[in-house]
């Protein structure tokens, strides 16, 4: 936007505003997509949201990587790339999401990391 046309007074430029951020607010977290996607990829079998299973809750992950930079890029590659984790001494792979879209992945994140 050229600087002069904030001159134009303050109506144009909030309207600027609304266009532009209102549709990046409404994709910022979708809950109930995020514990579908989490649903239908079993990750419920192994976490709860509030409860530990043979995996951490989700507000145990969020506490572990609240305040860290790099949560969302480990956690992308988390659920992502089948990492071996060890379940009852055992090695075993991680599930990932089952979906090939990136921003529902991130989504998923946003929704643990918000726990
Ligand atoms: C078979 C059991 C199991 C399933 C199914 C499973 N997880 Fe996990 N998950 C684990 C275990 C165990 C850990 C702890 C791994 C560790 O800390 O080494 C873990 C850790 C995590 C973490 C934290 C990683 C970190 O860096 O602290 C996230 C996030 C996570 N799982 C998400 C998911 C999602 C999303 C799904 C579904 C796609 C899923 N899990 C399915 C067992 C499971």
């Amino acid at each position: 936007m050229h600087l002069l046309s904030f001159r134009r007074g303050p109506s144009a430029v909030g309207v600027v505003f609304i266009l532009l951020l209102a549709p990046l607010a409404a994709r910022a977290l979708d809950a109930d997509a995020a514990q579908a996607l989490v649903k239908k990829s079993d990750c419920l079998k192994c976490h709860a949201v509030d409860k530990k299973k043979d995996g951490p809750s989700y507000k145990e992950v969020a506490a572990k990587y609240k305040g860290k930079p790099d949560a969302e890029q480990r956690l992308f590659t988390h659920v992502t790339t089948n990492p071996k984790v060890k379940i009852d001494g055992k090695e075993e792979e991680h599930n990932s999401l089952k979906t090939k879209d990136e921003a529902e992945v991130r989504n998923v994140i946003q929704w643990i990391l918000s726990r």
